[in-house]
């Protein structure tokens, strides 16, 4: 019988160097629905790459002294390593510098092109020519550039455009005709609210302004812009506008896209607009998930260490992490990442729980029955509660991961392993082996448990790769299986008595001591600090002998522009706040950036609540050196005005502007 295909991808990352445990997040869900469905007997194709064209690209290769692609090619090399790490399954890691993406890309717009969908128009703004940049009228300063102050001139550049907007009815009745096409719901809304009723634009998809891109065919000045580059990796990964489109037979439509909810809008908005203008089926389901928030700033080598997946990976292990990652963030919602949690996670669930389990298990079949697990004989209305909870199990986790709840499906798994040390302590099987006469009863109990621990085992598989097959060895059995098929039925009839346990074999998760943990993890924290704080002074010592040269400036008190544009003020959204233990004066916040989320604290506790404060957009010195309070690091400063009154009121924009836009 042909396998029923299933087709999921992850967002293709930018080669920034600096992936974090968020980038992890969306691909270990990915990984474990893969690898979820494979032992479904599906046939599946799991597709993660690579975004590599674009203007930040050619500047920061540029500052490399390295031509885009050597600086792209070094990076793709760092996050294939991570996913080997974390034994990421991918079928495909796709580039978009790869040549068969470059055709179908120069393809796919080409016929949009000759189907009307793009054409070509002028992109207006006001344009400062020693900057080369492009401003909107509001984001001008005094009527001048808001970067350099001088004058702007309105001016047009030549773009290509795609019509997006002819397809805003199609995109509201796809809405609402398929409730399952963009989860959770409320990204709907979303879409709908901030985008779609108000009225789509049609998008500018070239740039005539920086070279690293796609060229387009028929006109040699433009680059394709990236998300039209970037959106069609899905389908060209699969052979689409290639010699070759089998894959693209076989497995398009996707079932499912995943990313976190920052990129929602382009998946669920241009992406089924640029389907539909291709004539293709439309992918089953966009799910926009969270965001990981973290105590530090997730994109500073700084901070960014503590939820570094290479060092949190190498130090507790991949299935801890990823256990963690899987079990303790409700899948769909924002969550903080901490080290604490982390650590604490691993000591109850998987050391206590699951652990102890199976070493208490193991060390009673060696102690009572020489190592052998033994047969069931009779099964007693005591054993109900457990048996029947396992025969049900994988039913129930079916239903949790096709509906992508995936921090249910796990949960499900761990509350029979919960269940099953409960039955230890229930039937007490040290009380009857005591007793000659309990010998079968003793059995039976052991051999509940030892088949408890097989079942839970093999559906651990997608969560924690490694793990399930050191169970099974530690329980005489072969490896443990490719697929669910051995724990659909025929529970507790005895398949796996005789099988010889190791009661010898290293505890799977040794107890960690969380207070040394959290020393060595910040103290490789503040040595990543030092380590920056060596270059900035290597670096400082270069700058200040070319300076030499220079006069040494006569300071009054006054600054120049040059100085004040020192100083990186950006508007930033607060979406967290909280008291900080023991500091009357101050309080924690979680902020977005823009490009980020980072922790700040402040000292406005006695003039502000928490819940006043969230959703708020103030303003943030963002390149302030970060420092730790009370144990936290803040990276960056709120602005505040104060009086002589003890009034302190934060600074806000007046009126609506992006979060992460420059202040000046
Ligand atoms: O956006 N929490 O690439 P990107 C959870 N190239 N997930 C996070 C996260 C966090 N803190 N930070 C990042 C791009 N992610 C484009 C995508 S797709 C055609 C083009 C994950 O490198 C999450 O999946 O900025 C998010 O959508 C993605 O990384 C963004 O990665």
């Amino acid at each position: 019988m042909e396998k029923k295909k299933f087709y999921l991808t992850t967002p293709i990352y930018y080669p920034s160097g600096n992936w974090h445990l968020g980038h992890s997040y969306t691909t270990v869900i990915a990984d474990c629905l893969a690898r979820y469905k494979r032992m479904q007997n599906f046939e599946v194709f799991f597709l993660t790459g690579t975004d590599e064209h674009g203007q930040k690209i050619e500047e920061k290769a540029k500052a490399a002294d390295k031509t885009p692609q050597e600086f792209v090619d070094g990076l793709v090399v760092k996050l294939k390593d991570l996913w080997k790490l974390m034994n990421i399954s991918y079928d495909k890691f796709i580039r978009t510098t790869d040549e068969y993406h470059v055709k179908a890309v120069q393809k796919i717009f080409k016929t949009l092109y000759d189907k009307g969908d793009i054409y070509k128009s002028e992109y207006e703004g006001w344009y400062c020519t020693p900057c080369e940049s492009f401003w909107t009228k509001s984001q001008l300063k005094d009527g001048k550039c808001p970067d350099c102050g001088r004058e702007v001139k309105l001016t047009k550049e030549e773009s290509y455009f795609f019509r997006l907007s002819k397809y805003q009815d199609r995109i509201l009745k796809l809405y609402e005709d398929n409730p399952e096409f963009l989860q959770p719901v409320s990204r709907v809304n979303e879409m709908k609210n901030n985008f779609l009723l108000p009225g789509l634009q049609d998008i500018a998809v070239s740039r005539t302004t920086f070279k690293w891109g796609v060229p387009v065919t028929f006109d040699d000045k433009h680059i394709v812009y990236v998300w039209i580059d970037a959106l069609s990796n899905y389908i060209t990964a699969l052979g689409y506008a290639s010699e070759d489109d089998s894959d693209f037979k076989k497995f398009w439509p996707a079932d499912v896209h995943l990313m976190a909810k920052e990129i929602v809008r382009f998946h669920s908005i241009i992406w089924p607009a640029l389907l539909m203008a291709l004539d293709l089926p439309l992918p089953k389901k966009i799910y926009g998930h969270g965001w990981l928030l973290f105590n530090g700033d997730k994109m500073s080598k700084s901070k960014g260490n503590v939820a570094d997946p290479f060092v949190l990976c190498n130090r507790y292990g991949v299935d801890a992490i990823r256990y963690y990652l899987l079990k303790e963030i409700p899948f769909g919602q924002d969550a903080v990442y901490s080290d604490e949690s982390l650590l604490k996670v691993i000591n109850s669930d998987l050391c206590n729980d699951l652990g102890n389990l199976v070493s208490r298990t193991v060390a009673m079949i060696n102690q009572y029955f020489n190592g052998e697990i033994p047969d069931l004989t009779k099964l007693l209305p005591e054993d109900e509660g457990l048996v029947q909870k396992v025969k049900e199990l994988y039913a129930k986790v079916s239903v949790y991961m096709d509906a992508l709840q995936i921090s249910q499906a796990l949960n499900e798994i761990m509350k029979t392993v919960q269940r099953a040390n409960k039955y230890i302590d229930e039937t007490a099987p040290w009380v009857l082996a005591k007793d000659s006469a309990k010998t079968d009863r003793l059995k039976t109990v052991l051999y509940n448990l030892a088949e408890t621990i097989r079942v839970t085992a093999l559906l651990l598989k997608p969560f924690v790769p490694s793990t399930p097959d050191k169970i099974y060895k530690i329980l005489g059995l072969k490896k443990a299986p490719q697929t669910f098929d051995e724990i659909k039925n025929n529970l507790f009839t005895g398949s796996i008595k005789g099988a010889k346990v190791d009661a010898s074999a290293p505890k799977l998760f040794p107890r960690l001591d969380i207070g040394k943990e959290l020393k060595e993890l910040s103290a490789k924290e503040e040595i990543n600090e030092n380590l920056e704080k060596i270059d900035k002074i290597d670096k400082n010592n270069k700058e200040n002998k070319n300076m030499n040269t220079e006069e040494k400036e006569i300071t009054d008190g006054t600054i120049t522009i040059d100085d004040f544009f020192k100083t990186r003020l950006v508007t930033a959204k607060i979406l967290t706040a909280e008291k900080v233990e023991k500091a009357d004066k101050l309080l924690k916040f979680t902020l977005d950036t823009g490009d980020g989320v980072r922790t700040v604290v402040s000292g406005i506790a006695k003039y502000y609540t928490c819940e006043e404060l969230i959703g708020k957009v103030v303003v943030l010195v963002k390149n302030l050196k970060p420092v730790k309070l009370r144990g936290i690091l803040s990276e960056g400063m709120l602005l505040c005005a104060s009086d002589e009154n003890d009034r302190v009121r934060l600074v806000t924009p007046d009126g609506d502007v992006t979060v992460g836009c420059e202040v000046r």
